[in-house]
């Protein structure tokens, strides 16, 4: 019977069943206003991502990646200048950096939450020759502690930009959201995050007017007034129908947000009942060999865009095909970090440069999480993954 349940790991349909009257409506009013580039729904957008994030001001732009370059041009990052990055994180972090001819410096993440561990980023920071910036991920939707990287900021004297594209509405332990606290905070709108868009969209946020101002000018080639151009910028621009539908959607975040909590604390509770333990426990430290996701600490708010389990690297790929023999889809967030990309092969990076970012690479896999989830599918994933991970351990300690 159980076998004959599916769990993709994202189901939009199921949320595009809830508003799609509200939907129809506003694309609807797009498309008979003919308004379809910047304009009215584009600066209501931008409005209510500023006062959602607790910023003064947001930038609407085509994509997340597209709002990680304009933050690096916005605070001047071009050729010869170096960024610290985690290398445990989406292509584009480290992409945007070198796109525009600087070099990102890869650092190390901590294994417990998977986000820049600070004390990588001092050393990579000590021998940095010319270092203009700090971009640091909020993986998963998991909140930086703000505090500690203002304080790394302003220690080494460069500008932070929050690389939030997974974490929009997350908070740390003092309540802070994650792009309200850096230089500029950068957010994807690509369909498969917690606020997706129908297509790609993503958007800046920052408390400076002059960055503000700026990147509002780069997204439109540099020019301002109309095809007046001090500087070079791009087209950047996002679509007016996408606007007006992530407003819709806006409305509901936080219960969706809810809903990707109560999941994971459900799958929480589900594999300690087998015996898992969160990833403040190390693999090697023995028990039943799977970590959950280690819960955000105080009054931090994690959003859950995705909920990752670890499983020793030997079975880690076997578990994925199980799950896809059982009708679960999975994901590897991300099974080749940075620093050994081919295409960063002549920045030099080494097998066994980045212990950790490594064995997260190896061993790491997302399961459904999207808040539509039934409790039928949560316990099928739940059974398989259990199943599965008991009979190898049962093998191997035999
Ligand atoms: C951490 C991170 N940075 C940047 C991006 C880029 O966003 P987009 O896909 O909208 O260009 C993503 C999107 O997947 C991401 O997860």
């Amino acid at each position: 019977m159980s076998d004959a349940v599916t769990v993709p790991l994202l189901d939009l349909k199921a949320q595009y069943d809830t508003i799609r009257a509200e939907i129809t409506e506003v694309v609807n009013e797009v498309i008979e206003s003919q308004w379809f580039i910047m304009g009215p729904q584009v600066k209501a957008l931008e409005e209510e991502i500023a006062q959602y994030c607790s910023t003064r001001f947001a930038v609407g732009c085509a994509s997340g990646s597209d709002a990680l370059m304009l933050a690096l041009m916005a605070i001047g990052v071009g050729a010869g200048d170096e960024v610290i990055c985690p290398s445990y994180t989406f292509f584009a972090t480290g992409g945007m950096i070198h796109r525009l001819g600087a070099t990102p410096l890869f650092a190390d993440i901590d294994p417990v939450t998977y986000n820049m561990d600070v004390a990588s980023v001092h050393d990579l920071a000590g021998r940095a020759k010319n270092l203009k910036a700090i971009m640091p991920v909020h993986l998963f939707g998991q909140a930086l502690e703000k505090d500690a990287y203002l304080a790394l900021g302003s220690e080494l004297g460069v500008p932070i930009i929050e690389d939030a594209a997974q974490a929009l509405g997350s908070e740390d332990t003092t309540g802070a959201r994650a792009g309200s606290w850096g230089d500029v905070g950068c957010f994807s709108f690509f369909p498969s995050k917690n606020l997706g868009a129908f297509g790609d969209g993503g958007i800046c946020t920052t408390n400076d007017e002059a960055h503000g101002d700026l990147l509002g000018i780069l997204r439109l080639h540099g020019g301002r007034p109309k095809y007046y151009h001090q500087i070079v910028g791009v087209n950047s621009r996002l679509d007016a129908l996408h606007a007006a539908v992530l407003r819709v959607k806006l409305k509901y975040l936080d219960g969706w947000t809810a809903g990707r909590q109560a999941n994971a604390a459900w799958y929480d509770r589900a594999f300690a009942e087998h015996g898992a333990t969160t990833s403040a426990v190390g693999l090697d430290e023995g028990g039943f060999p799977l970590r959950t996701p280690e819960p955000a600490g105080g009054a931090a708010r994690h959003i859950y865009n995705q909920y990752v389990i670890r499983v020793p690297s030997a079975i880690r790929d076997a578990l994925r095909e199980e799950l896809k023999a059982k009708g679960v889809g999975t994901e590897v967030y991300y099974p080749v970090p940075l620093h050994l990309q081919e295409c960063f092969a002549d920045l030099g990076g080494r097998t066994g440069d980045l212990p950790h970012t490594e064995r997260a690479a190896a061993e790491t896999l997302a399961l459904p999480i999207y808040p539509e989830l039934t409790e039928q599918q949560k316990r099928h994933v739940v059974d398989t993954v259990v199943a599965f991970v008991g009979k190898k351990a049962a093998v191997s300690a035999g």
